[in-house]
C-alpha cells in the first residue's frame, strides 16, 4: 500500500491518524532502543524523510508496522495513547481556595513506606504545597528532610537562608514585618521550583503563615476580568535583587503561560518588580490589573491562614503557590525558620518513577 499516514480502525487509537516517521522513531525493541536506558540507538534524523508505510496491523496491543526501508518492528498501543493525548501519571492541578482541606502529612509517616511518599507528593502535586509536622525543630533539620527529596539548590546565600529579624537585613524577609503573598527569588534564573520554609521557632506574637492557589487567582482573573489577565499574561517584568556582592535580575510574566494556553508560572512579588516603561495605555491597564491580582493575592477568599509551629515544614511550588506571614513583635519572643530550594526535577521525576 505504501502511505505516508494511516488511519488507525480500532481500539483506543480509533480514527487516529499516524504519520511514518513519527512511528518509525517510536519502534521499541532491543534492535532500535538501549533496554538499559530506553534511549535510541540510531539517529533519528538520518531516516529517509520520503519514508512510507507498507503494511501494517494491530494486534494482541500492539501495532506492528513495515516500513519502506525495510524496516519491520512494533509499538505499544497504550504507551501512544498515553503519548497522544499528553497522559502524564503525576497528577492534574486541583485548583483551591480558602475552603479546601489543609494538605498537612506526619512526618515520622512519609519516609515509612513508598505508598505514603507517593501519597504526600501527590498531593504535593495536585495542591503546590504539603505541609509536614513532627520533624526535629533543629537547625539544618530542613536540609536533611529536603535532601530526602532531592538536591538542596545552593545559591549565594549557600544552602539554606535563615528567617530571622535582624538589623540591616539585605530582605524585607529577615525584619519582622508582614510579607504580603509573594514568590520567592524571582529575580533567579532560573526562579527556585520548590520552597521549603521549617520552623525551629514561633514564640512571639504574630508571625503566621498564609499560602494562596497562584494558578486559582489566574482562574478568576482569566474568567472574572479578561482584559486584567491579557495584560498580565503578555507584560514581561523585571525582577531585581540587590545586594553587597551581586544583583541578580530576571524577567518573566506575572502570569506565565505554556504554548498550549494553560498555566505555567506565576510571579509576584511587589518588593522586587519593575514593569518596563510602555505607552500610557498598557501602563494604565497594566497597574490596574496588578492591583487587582495582588488585592486576590491577598484577599480572605484565596489564602489559607495558619501557623507554623515548631518542627513543621510547609513545602510549596514556588512556580505556583504563593506564601506570606503576619508581622511580628520580636520582643514577646524568638522566631527563627530555616529555608531552603530544591527543583522539581527531583520530586516529580521520583513521583514518576513512583507511580510507574
Ligand atoms: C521568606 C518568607 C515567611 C515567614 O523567607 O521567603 O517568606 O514566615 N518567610 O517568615
Ligand atoms: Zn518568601
Amino acid at each position: 500500500m505504501s502511505l505516508k499516514e494511516i488511519v488507525i480502525k480500532e481500539g483506543i487509537l480509533k480514527g487516529t491518524t499516524l504519520y511514518s516517521l513519527w512511528l518509525r522513531e517510536r519502534l521499541i525493541g532491543d534492535e532500535f532502543i538501549d533496554p538499559n536506558n530506553l534511549q535510541r540507538l540510531y539517529e533519528p534524523s538520518l531516516l529517509d524523510e520520503n519514508l512510507l508505510i507498507d503494511d501494517y496491523i494491530v494486534q494482541d496491543k500492539f501495532l506492528s508496522i513495515s516500513f519502506s526501508d525495510g524496516v519491520k518492528g512494533k509499538i505499544s498501543v497504550e504507551e501512544l495513547y498515553k503519548e497522544i493525548h499528553s497522559i502524564d501519571t503525576v497528577p492534574e492541578k486541583k485548583i483551591w481556595d480558602k475552603n479546601d482541606k489543609i494538605q498537612v502529612f506526619d512526618n515520622s509517616q512519609i519516609f515509612q513506606n513508598t505508598e505514603n511518599l507517593t501519597q504526600m507528593l501527590k498531593a504535593f502535586y495536585e495542591y503546590g504545597y504539603a505541609i509536614i509536622k513532627n520533624t526535629k525543630a533543629e537547625e539544618n533539620e530542613v536540609i536533611h528532610f529536603a535532601e530526602k527529596l532531592g538536591p538542596v539548590r545552593t545559591t549565594n546565600w549557600g544552602k539554606l537562608f535563615n528567617v530571622i529579624s535582624k538589623p540591616n537585613p539585605n530582605d524585607l524577609a529577615y525584619t519582622a514585618l508582614e510579607l504580603k503573598s509573594h514568590s520567592d527569588n524571582p529575580y533567579r534564573k532560573p526562579v527556585p521550583g520548590i520552597q521549603l520554609l521549617h520552623c525551629i521557632a514561633n514564640e512571639s506574637t504574630g508571625g503566621d503563615s498564609s499560602l494562596v492557589d497562584g494558578f486559582s487567582v489566574a482562574e478568576y482573573l482569566k474568567f472574572n476580568h479578561r482584559d486584567f489577565y491579557e495584560i498580565l499574561t503578555q507584560t514581561s517584568v523585571n525582577f531585581k535583587f540587590t545586594d553587597v556582592d551581586v544583583i541578580l535580575e530576571n524577567k518573566s510574566k506575572l502570569i506565565e503561560l505554556d504554548t498550549d494556553g494553560n498555566f505555567k508560572q506565576i510571579t509576584f512579588s511587589g518588593r522586587l518588580d519593575y514593569v518596563p516603561l510602555l505607552n500610557d495605555k498598557h501602563l494604565d491597564i497594566f497597574y490596574k490589573a496588578r492591583k487587582c491580582m495582588y488585592e486576590l493575592c491577598n484577599s480572605d477568599q484565596f489564602k489559607i491562614k495558619f501557623r507554623l509551629s515548631k518542627g513543621m515544614i510547609a513545602m510549596f511550588d514556588n512556580l505556583r503557590t504563593l506564601h506570606g506571614r503576619t508581622k511580628f513583635d520580636p520582643n514577646t519572643g524568638f522566631r527563627h525558620l530555616q529555608g531552603c530550594y530544591i527543583d522539581h526535577d527531583a520530586t516529580e521525576g521520583k513521583l514518576r518513577r513512583l507511580l510507574k
